[in-house]
C-alpha cells in the first residue's frame, strides 16, 4: 500500500484549482465559526498570553496523550481503508510516541501509574473509538481537526509554553509540537488537503464529515473548559506534590500567573481560604492563630457577661 512516507516529496500540489465542493474547502468553511469559538475559550486565550501554570499544562498534555493514543489506534486499524489510506502518514504526523516522552519528562519514569482520564477527555476518546470502529470514513474529520490544527498553530504554542514554563530550550517536554518529518508545514498541509480532496466521497458523506469535524472541535472545547475549571481550583497540595523533579518553577501555586489571575477575577474569596489553610499548615501560623482565637474568645466572653 502507498503510505505518505514514500510520497511526501510530492509536496508541491497547488491549491489554485480548489472548488467549494472540495472536501478541504468544505471543512475549512464549515469549521470557521467553531474554530473562532475554540480560539476564544478562556483556557486557550490564557495559554496564548502565557498565563498557564505547569500543573495545568501537564494535565493538558495528559489529555492530548489519551486523545492521540485513541486517534492513532483507530488510524492504524483503518490504514488500509480506501477512505483513509491516502491520509496515512504515521512517520510525519503521529504524536503518540512524542507525547509519551513529554509525559515521562513531566511525571518521571512511573508516569503510567500517575495519569488518568478526565471526563471530557473520556468523551472525546470514546467518540474517536466509536467512529473508528463503526463509521471509519468519519475518522478523516478527527485527523483533520487535530493534525491540521497542530501544524497551523503549534510553533506559536510551543514558544509560549517554553517561555511561560521555563522549559529547556532543547525541547524536552514539548516534543508534541515538533514534527521531525515535516520541514514545511505549509507544503505538508497542501499535500494533506489535496489527499482529502482525492477521496471518492459523495456530497452527503462530505457533509457528514463537516458535521463530525464540528463535533471534534466541540469535544476539544469541552477539554479546554474542563482545564479552565480545574485551573480555578488547583489545590496547593496537588500543585506542590505534582511539580516535576525537573520543575524549574518550584511548587508554589501562587507563582502560577493563571491562578493569580483567576483569584483576582473571583474576588479573592477562594484565595483567602487558601491563605488561611497555608497559615494553618505552618507551625508558627498555628501558634499565631491559637493566640488570635483565644483573644477573640476572651473578647466575646467579656462582651456577653
Ligand atoms: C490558540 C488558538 C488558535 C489559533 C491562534 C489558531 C490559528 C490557526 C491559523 C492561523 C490557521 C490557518 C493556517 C493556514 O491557513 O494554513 C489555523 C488552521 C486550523 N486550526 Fe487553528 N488555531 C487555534 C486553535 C485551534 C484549535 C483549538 C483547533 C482544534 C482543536 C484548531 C484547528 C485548526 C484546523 C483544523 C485548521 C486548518 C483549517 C483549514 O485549513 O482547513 N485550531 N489555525
Amino acid at each position: 500500500m502507498e503510505t505518505g512516507a514514500s510520497t511526501v516529496s510530492g509536496y508541491e500540489e497547488k491549491d489554485e484549482d480548489l472548488r467549494p465542493e472540495d472536501l478541504s474547502e468544505m471543512l475549512g468553511a464549515g469549521t470557521r465559526e467553531i474554530h473562532e469559538k475554540a480560539e476564544n475559550t478562556q483556557f486557550v486565550k490564557d495559554f496564548l498570553r502565557g498565563n498557564i501554570c505547569k500543573e495545568l499544562f501537564k494535565l493538558g498534555v495528559v489529555a492530548l496523550y489519551y486523545t492521540y493514543t485513541a486517534l492513532e489506534e483507530e488510524i492504524e486499524r483503518n490504514k488500509e481503508h480506501p477512505n483513509f489510506a491516502p491520509l496515512y502518514f504515521p512517520a510525519e504526523l503521529h504524536r503518540h510516541e512524542a507525547l509519551a516522552r513529554d509525559i515521562e519528562f513531566f511525571y518521571g519514569p512511573e508516569w503510567k501509574s500517575q495519569i488518568s482520564y478526565s471526563e471530557a477527555t473520556k468523551q472525546y476518546v470514546e467518540r474517536i473509538h466509536q467512529v473508528g470502529q463503526e463509521d471509519p470514513v468519519l475518522l478523516v474529520a478527527h485527523a483533520y481537526t487535530r493534525y491540521m490544527g497542530d501544524l497551523s498553530g503549534g510553533q506559536v504554542l510551543k514558544k509560549v509554553a517554553q517561555r511561560a514554563l521555563k522549559l529547556p530550550p532543547t525541547g524536552e517536554g514539548l516534543e508534541f509540537y515538533h514534527f521531525e518529518g515535516i520541514h514545511s508545514p505549509k507544503a505538508f498541509k497542501q499535500l494533506y488537503r489535496s489527499r482529502m480532496n482525492e477521496l471518492e466521497l459523495d456530497v452527503e458523506t462530505k457533509k457528514r464529515l463537516v458535521a463530525e469535524a464540528v463535533k471534534a472541535f466541540h469535544l476539544n472545547i469541552k477539554v479546554f473548559e474542563e482545564l479552565d475549571d480545574i485551573g480555578k481550583n488547583i489545590p496547593r497540595e496537588v500543585s506542590d506534590a505534582g511539580m516535576s523533579h525537573h520543575g524549574a518553577m518550584g511548587g508554589d501555586i501562587n507563582k502560577c500567573p493563571y491562578y493569580a489571575a483567576k483569584m483576582a477575577a473571583s474576588g479573592g474569596t477562594a484565595y483567602v481560604g487558601q491563605l488561611v489553610l497555608a497559615v494553618l499548615r505552618h507551625p508558627t501560623g498555628q501558634v499565631l492563630f491559637a493566640t488570635w482565637f483565644a483573644a477573640l474568645a476572651g473578647l466575646a466572653a467579656w462582651y456577653l457577661m
